[in-house]
C-alpha cells in the first residue's frame, strides 16, 4: 500500500540514539532498558536502541533491548560501511521486529567537506550499503543526512535507488534544523512527485530544533505525504534537540479536526517518560514546555482559573490526565502496610521481587517517619534510588557535615565502603557541598571533573526529599549520578557516589570512536 494512502503515523523514537548524541546526556545499560520498556509500553512503533558500531556499551544496550523488547520495532544505526551494518545486524538480531538504519550525507555541503566523495561515489554507496543492509534485515531504513540542504535531482535520485535496493522507509533529516515549514512540505511533496517508486516505501521526517521548528516541521510534512516521525522524549537530541514526541503526538490528537492522522501512542505514558528521561540524563525539563513542563496545565491568573472553574475548555484545550498528570495524590502513610505498599508499586509500574519489596518498605518507613507526607512521586523516587545502587563498588556508609554561620570552614565527616573495606576521613570545603565532594575525593582519588551538580525538590514543602544530579566527565567520557532523600546533604553524597559507581562502569567498556551522526 501507498504509504500516503494510510493516516496512520508511524512513532520512531530516538531517545536512546539521538538523545544520547547530546553532550552529557550519556545512560548506562540498565537505565537505557527502563527506557525502551516506557517506550514500549507507550506503543512507540520504532525504537532506535543506539549506534551498535559507537562502542561496546551501545552495542550490549541495543542486543539487550533487542532481547527483552517484543512489540516495537528494535532499531540500530548504522554508517554506510560494511562494518556499521554487520554489527548493526548483529545487534538487532533477537529482537522479533528489527530494523537497520543506515545513513549517508547528499548535500553538497557535507559530500564535499565531511566525506569528501564525489556524488556519483555517494550514489554507489547508497545502492551497496542499502542492498548489503537488506540482505541481512528484511526491514531497512535510508536516511539522506542534511537532506533538507540536498540538490533535489541528486535527492529525488539517491532517494528512488534505496527505494529500489529495498528500503522500506526513506528518511529525509532536516540534520541541522534549517528548514521552514513551508519549505520542508514542498520538499516532502516534491519527492512524492517525481521520484517514481515512492510508492513502495514510507516517507521519514527526522528534524532537529536550531530554530525551534522541529515539531512544525515534522508536522507539515505529515500534510505532504510524510508517514513515519523520528522524534525523542523531551526533545532530547543533538544541539538544540530533535522534535519532541510529546508535542507531535498531542498536536495530531489535539487538532485531528485539522489532521486527520492517528498514532499508536498511549498518551497517558507521557508525564512518567518525560520524568524518567529527565532523572536519568540530568537534563531538567523547563516549566513552560508545552506537554511535560510543570506550568504546562497550571492557571495562575484569577482571570484563568474563574474560567477554568466555570468551564475547563476556556482555557484547557487537553486535559491534564490524557499525558499522565494527577499523580500527585496523597497516597501511603506511615501507617500504611506492606500489602498497600506493594499494590502502590505494581499501579506505579514495578514488578519487583519480594526482597527488593521488602528493601523498598523498610526505607518507605523511614521515609513516613520523617515526612508527613508521602506521594507517588516520592515512591518513586525511592525505589529508583534503590534500583540504581544495587551494583555499586562505591557506598556510603555515614556522614556529618558541619555548617552554618559560625567562622570555621564547613567540615565533612564521611565514611564509604569500597569494594567492601571502610575509609573515613574528614575534610573542609567552600560551602557544606564542597567538604563532602573534597572527602569523597580524598577517600576514592580520580581526575574526573565535576560538570554538573543540580538540585530539585521531588514534591512541594519543606520536607520534601531533593532529587540531585551529579554529573561526572573523565576521558571524553561523561556519567550522570542520582540520588533522592529528605536530606539534601545525604542526596548529594550518594549522587555523586552513584555517578562514581557508573564510571567505574565504564572504564571497563571500551572507548568509543569518534563518530558522527
Ligand atoms: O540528524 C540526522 O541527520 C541524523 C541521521 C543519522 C538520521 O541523526
Ligand atoms: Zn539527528
Amino acid at each position: 500500500m501507498s504509504s500516503i494512502q494510510t493516516n496512520n503515523i508511524v512513532i520512531f523514537d530516538t531517545t536512546l540514539r539521538d538523545g544520547e548524541q547530546s553532550p552529557g546526556a550519556s545512560m548506562n545499560l540498565d537505565e537505557k532498558i527502563r527506557i525502551a520498556l516506557v517506550l514500549e509500553a507507550m506503543g512507540v512503533d520504532v525504537i532506535e536502541a543506539g549506534f551498535p558500531i559507537a562502542s561496546e556499551g551501545d552495542f550490549e544496550a541495543v542486543s539487550e533491548i533487542a532481547k527483552i523488547v517484543k512489540d516495537s520495532t528494535v532499531c540500530g544505526l548504522a554508517r554506510a560501511t560494511r562494518a556499521d551494518i554487520e554489527r548493526c545486524a548483529e545487534a538487532i538480531k533477537a529482537a522479533p521486529r528489527k530494523r537497520i538504519h543506515t545513513f549517508l550525507s547528499t548535500s553538497p555541503l557535507h559530500m564535499e567537506f565531511k566525506l569528501q566523495m564525489e556524488p556519483e561515489a555517494v550514489f554507489e554507496k547508497v545502492r551497496e550499503s542499502v542492498s548489503l543492509a537488506r540482505n541481512l534485515c528484511d526491514d531497512v531504513e535510508w536516511s539522506a543526512e542534511d537532506g533538507s540542504r540536498t540538490d533535489h535531482d541528486f535527492l529525488c535520485r539517491c532517494v528512488e535507488a534505496a527505494i529500489d535496493c529495498g528500503a522500506s522507509t526513506v528518511n529525509i533529516p532536516d540534520t541541522v534544523g534549517y528548514a521552514m515549514p513551508d519549505e520542508y512540505a514542498d520538499l516532502i511533496s516534491m519527492l512524492f512527485n517525481r521520484v517514481p517508486n515512492i510508492d513502495k516505501a514510507i516517507v521519514s521526517v527526522h528534524c532537529h530544533n536550531d530554530l525551534g521548528l522541529a515539531v512544525a516541521n515534522s508536522l507539515a510534512a505529515v500534510q505532504a505525504g510524510a508517514r513515519q516521525i523520528e522524534c525523542t522524549i523531551n526533545g532530547l537530541g543533538e544541539r538544540a534537540g530533535n522534535a519532541a514526541m510529546e508535542e507531535v503526538v498531542m498536536a495530531l490528537m489535539t487538532r485531528a479536526d485539522h489532521m486527520p492522522f492517528s498514532t499508536g501512542i498511549e498518551t497517558t505514558h507521557f508525564t512518567k517518560a518525560s520524568k524518567l528521561v529527565s532523572t536519568i540524563t540530568g537534563f531538567t525539563v523547563q516549566p513552560n514546555k508545552a506537554i511535560v513542563g510543570t506550568n504546562a496545565f497550571a492557571h495562575e491568573s484569577g482571570i484563568h482559573q474563574d474560567g477554568m472553574l466555570k468551564h475547563a475548555g476556556t482555557y484547557e484545550i487537553m486535559t491534564p490526565e490524557s499525558v499522565g498528570l494527577g499523580m500527585s495524590k496523597l497516597v501511603l502513610g506511615k501507617h500504611s502496610g506492606k500489602h498497600a505498599f506493594s499494590e502502590k508499586l505494581k499501579a506505579l509500574g514495578y514488578d519487583l521481587g519480594d526482597n527488593a519489596v521488602k528493601d523498598a518498605f523498610k526505607r518507605f518507613k523511614d521515609l513516613a517517619d520523617l515526612k508527613k507526607e508521602v506521594f507517588d512521586e516520592d515512591i518513586v523516587a525511592l525505589v529508583d534510588d534503590e534500583v540504581v545502587r544495587a551494583n555499586d563498588r562505591i557506598r556510603l556508609v555515614s556522614l556529618e557535615i558541619n555548617c552554618g554561620t559560625v567562622h570555621r570552614p564547613p567540615k565533612a565527616s564521611l565514611e564509604m565502603e569500597i569494594d567492601g573495606d571502610s575509609k573515613t576521613c574528614t575534610s573542609t570545603g567552600d560551602g557544606p557541598v564542597d567538604a563532602a565532594f573534597n572527602a569523597i575525593k580524598e577517600l576514592f582519588p580520580h581526575t574526573a571533573d565535576l560538570q554538573l551538580y543540580q538540585v530539585h525538590a521531588v514534591t512541594h514543602g519543606t520536607d520534601a526529599q531533593a532529587e540531585v544530579t551529579v554529573r561526572l566527565g573523565e576521558d571524553g567520557k561523561t556519567v550522570n549520578g542520582q540520588s533522592a532523600d529528605t536530606d539534601t546533604m545525604v542526596a548529594s553524597v550518594k549522587a555523586y557516589i552513584n555517578a562514581l559507581n557508573k564510571l567505574l562502569v565504564k572504564r571497563e567498556k571500551t572507548a568509543p570512536s569518534a563518530l558522527s551522526a
